[in-house]
């Protein structure tokens, strides 16, 4: 059965028992406890939570999974998977245990002809949690399963949480028995190989703390009402109905092992070095394409970590596989071919996803090929060490400054007899891991604890806004914060967090930056400085007292600073209209990828293939600018989601929208969906001047430009720049490009000609030299510390100049050139010299040691660098010394 097929029965069966279907939701939902959703519940944790009231009392999904805990394992194992697709069916309060046993159960042994999956009820077994007496019960009753193949275990294997604070619950889970040839008898608690988990129905009635039940930690209270969560592996059921070993050989993922083995011409399952490769390109190949077709782009934090990583192990796999040639995309293109049926916008937004690969393959060869110089200088510097084991500090470089992973290393390593301190290595890793933990908890404690927040949303309900239309309003004070808990009142001076019951404050979101403002009250005045919803729905007002004191219950009339607001009301309403002609410029391709609505200024990021040219740029601008001039009024509307998608609303990634939408037309130029504030007619925006644009990481590009009379003032203080360019050079604006190329033409001549004249000057100085030559064992030898500062090229010259001086005796030249932190230098021998035995090249290689350096060239001249300016007179004494010994 084809995994299309599994998914397909798995909606369709729990639809027939009155569940509403729920497309996936994105793998970077948004949630800050999580990097990307890891299961199925993710998106209906607010449910759970009581939050917000669910829409429907029972759901089902297939969600998009990523986990990327134990990216090193994958490959080497055929259990770990980074992406994979979790079912679920899910009951709000409505039903329970009963509930959820028999629906799972009918599924999983219903014959296939009849729309199940047709497993074996014989072969069935179960898990249900220590205490959970009634669990074990209803698997006999509804199931019928004999008492032997239900097991017991602890809260370890048997309570599921989401591995943060939150919603959690004891679960009991399903096993099939693969048969004898896989492991040994006795369930699921003997073999979890042999008895493979293929559901987990979790019983979802608590909210756990800071600490797990899994780790002894007790929970903290009860969910609203009882739910039911359950998690059945899509690829797990895919490998045992289409009977096949592994999820690597199903029909989703076996065709990228079989590109990789086209394009390697090795073959799969002939030795575990290869094999652990080829699992790793076809894991890590789904993970990236679905991660990209989510928004995620290949970058150095959170996210984007992950995702280059990911890529980069695949890069590495291939050319382990013997391949050197850029392949990505062809990965991606097979990845595509499998799981469009399932999500068609995988086909949909195909180019882009295939240039994101692209360009981060090309910077990742670029990059290895650059790693690879250190790497070869630091084998060829062990060796002449005679050691044969590479520092751990060097492979720590490489893995940090140019991404090798660790094996990458070892391999090069071996290649060249070496081994490498592996024990260094990863303590040097670990030191690292650790500072970034230290990190992430000072970062975390930011936010504290969320329950106060949480509790004031329960109490009181969501914030209403009133600032789409009102910039005053009276309010009423319902919570009083400081440091995160509940204070009576503040007093003059004093700061703090204030939640009202209805605010014409806009919270920070959507790239659209907080108002500020003032609420006054009698004798009462505080300050608004910043507004944040720390908990979804709930506007929490950072505030300082500026005149009286303010307490809980007061009445207070909040007032938005207007001309800020309408500032930065322009500036939001300028980037939908830039939004709109990047994509006229660049179509779907085109997505946005951040935003930032500051006074005055905004800020565009968004994801393109490849250079963005100056001349769409200057399109994009003009072609804002001339729509400005219909003063088109804004819009704005809420309607069903569903609604908006059909008048083709641009939606962003990542942001999860309830049913209802609120939309913002200008026109019918830009339309998206958007809870930010704006201006009611776009004639309001002025100007709008782009003012840079540049890229920041792989395929993203910002846009920054200036609105209203910021652009205005921009354009001024150009204006005022050029003129006093004008003034200085003394000519009319418009000559100034001529007369500035024509000054530094001339300027460069000049340097030019500063060049000559100190070559003739250096090279006069090769006549002082030679007479300094000294007599060592019959050669002419010049060996000097040279402080002027002159190039390679100009010390060569002189070299070989000093030497021409020296006549037809044989004669050796050599001078150093120290240079802060560096020294290079060059020797030269003449014709008579080499006749003795005295070649430059090698004088170069035995003198290098002293300046701890390198080096090498002809025998006629040669030249090294070191690092050590401090043993410059040491080699001296060394070249005289070498002079002799190949003399003698
Ligand atoms: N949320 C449960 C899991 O992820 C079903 O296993």
């Amino acid at each position: 059965m084809q995994t299309h097929e599994i998914r397909e029965r798995f909606l369709r069966h729990f639809e027939a028992n009155g569940h509403t279907r729920v497309p996936s939701a994105s793998l970077i939902l948004d949630d800050p406890n999580l990097l990307f959703v890891n299961a199925g519940m993710v998106q209906f944790k607010p449910y759970f939570l009581g939050e917000v009231p669910p829409p429907y009392p029972r759901a089902t999904s297939v969600q998009k999974c990523v986990r990327t805990g134990d990216i090193d394992e994958v490959g080497k194992t055929t259990r770990h998977n980074t992406f994979f697709q979790m079912a679920g069916n899910f009951s709000f309060g409505d039903y329970f245990k009963e509930g959820a046993i028999a629906q799972a159960w009918d599924l999983v042994t219903k014959p296939q002809s009849e729309g199940g999956y047709g497993f074996d009820p014989k072969r069935i077994w179960t898990t249900v949690y220590n205490d959970d007496a009634e669990s074990a019960r209803l698997w006999q009753s509804v199931a019928g399963l004999p008492p032997e193949r239900i097991q017991y275990r602890d809260a370890t294997d048997n309570y599921w949480d989401m591995g943060v604070a939150g919603p959690g619950g004891p679960c009991s889970e399903i096993y099939y028995d693969r048969g004898p040839e896989y492991g040994r008898e006795g369930g699921p608690v003997v073999d979890e190989d042999r008895y493979l988990e293929i559901w987990n129905l979790v019983f979802m009635q608590d909210i756990r703390g800071d600490g797990s039940p899994k780790d002894g930690y007790p929970v903290l209270g009860e969910l609203p009402s009882k739910n039911i969560d359950t998690g059945l592996g899509v690829e797990r059921v895919a490998f045992l109905l289409q009977g096949v070993d592994n999820v690597y050989e199903t029909d989703l993922v076996r065709p990228v092992i079989d590109k990789a083995e086209e394009l390697s011409g090795r073959t799969y399952g002939e030795n575990h070095a290869d094999d652990v490769r080829f699992r790793v390109i076809a894991d890590h190949a789904r993970s990236g394409v679905m991660l990209i077709g989510d928004g995620v782009t290949p970058g150095n934090e959170a996210r984007g970590y992950v995702l280059r990583r990911l890529l980069r192990r695949i890069v590495r796999s291939v050319r382990l596989l013997g391949v050197h040639e850029a392949v990505l995309p062809e990965f991606a293109a097979v990845v595509r071919d499998a799981m469009s049926p399932s999500y068609p916008e995988i086909a949909r937004d195909f180019e882009r996803i295939s240039d994101v690969m692209r360009i981060e393959e090309e910077t990742f060869l670029a990059t290895l090929s650059s790693g690879s110089k250190i790497f070869d200088a630091a084998a060829e510097r062990t060796k002449r060490a005679g050691s044969a084991v590479l520092p751990g500090d060097k492979a720590f470089q490489l893995h940090d400054t140019y991404g090798f992973p660790i094996d990458l290393t070892l391999e090069m390593a071996a290649e060249q007899g070496l081994k490498v301190d592996e024990d260094g290595f990863r303590t040097l890793m670990e030191e690292q891991r650790q500072r970034a933990k230290a990190d992430a908890a000072a970062r975390k404690s930011g936010h504290g604890d969320l329950s106060e927040y949480r509790s004031l949303l329960d109490t009181h309900g969501e914030t209403e806004f009133l600032g789409y239309t009102d910039l005053e309003a009276g309010c009423r004070v319902i919570g009083l914060l400081s440091g995160g808990a509940s204070v009576p009142r503040l007093g003059e001076g004093e700061r703090g967090e204030l939640v009202l019951d209805r605010t014409p404050f806009y919270a920070e979101s959507g790239g659209q930056i907080a108002d500020t403002g003032t609420l006054y009250g009698s004798g009462t005045q505080v300050r608004v400085h910043d507004v944040q919803k720390i908990v979804p729905g709930l506007s929490v007002h950072r505030v300082e007292v500026v005149a009286g004191e303010v307490g809980l219950d007061d009445k207070l009339t909040g007032s938005v600073d207007s001309d800020r607001r309408l500032s930065i009301a322009r500036s939001h309403s300028a980037t939908h209209l830039v939004h709109a002609a990047v994509r006229g410029a660049y179509g779907q391709r085109a997505a946005q990828a951040g935003s930032l609505n500051s006074p005055g200024r905004m800020r565009f990021d968004f994801t393109s293939p490849g250079a963005v040219s100056a001349d769409v740029l200057t399109e994009v601008e003009e072609e804002v600018n001339e729509y400005l001039l219909q003063d088109t009024p804004v819009e704005s509307y809420v309607t069903s989601k569903d609604k908006a998608f059909e008048l083709g609303a641009i939606a962003l990634f990542g942001e999860k929208y309830g049913n209802q939408v609120r939309v913002i037309d200008m026109g019918e130029y830009s339309r998206e969906l958007c809870g930010g504030t704006h201006v009611d007619r776009i004639g309001q925006l002025g100007l709008v001047k782009l003012v840079s644009d540049s890229s920041i990481g792989s395929g993203v590009h910002r846009i920054e430009a200036l609105v209203g009379t910021d652009a205005l003032r921009h354009v001024r203080k150009e204006q005022l720049l050029v003129s006093e360019l004008a003034n200085t050079f003394k000519v009319p604006t418009d000559q100034l490009p001529d007369r500035i190329s024509d000054v530094l033409g001339r300027l460069r001549d000049a340097e030019k000609e500063i060049e000559r004249l100190r070559t003739e000057r250096i090279l006069a100085s090769a006549g002082t030299l030679a007479a300094g030559a000294e007599d060592v064992d019959g050669v002419a030898v010049v060996a000097e510390k040279v402080t002027e500062d002159i190039d390679a090229q100009a010390a060569r010259s002189l070299a070989s100049e000093v030497r021409n001086r020296l006549g037809s005796r044989p004669s050796v030249v050599a001078l150093f050139l120290p240079d802060g932190q560096k020294v290079s230098f060059v020797i030269g021998t003449n014709a008579a010299a080499r006749d003795k035995g005295l070649a430059a090249g090698e004088l170069v290689r035995s003198v290098s040691e002293a300046v701890d350096g390198r080096g090498g060239g002809k025998a006629d001249m040669a030249q090294g660098g070191g690092t050590n300016p401090a043993g410059i007179d040491e080699a001296i004494g060394m070249l005289r010394r070498a002079v002799r010994d190949g003399v003698a």
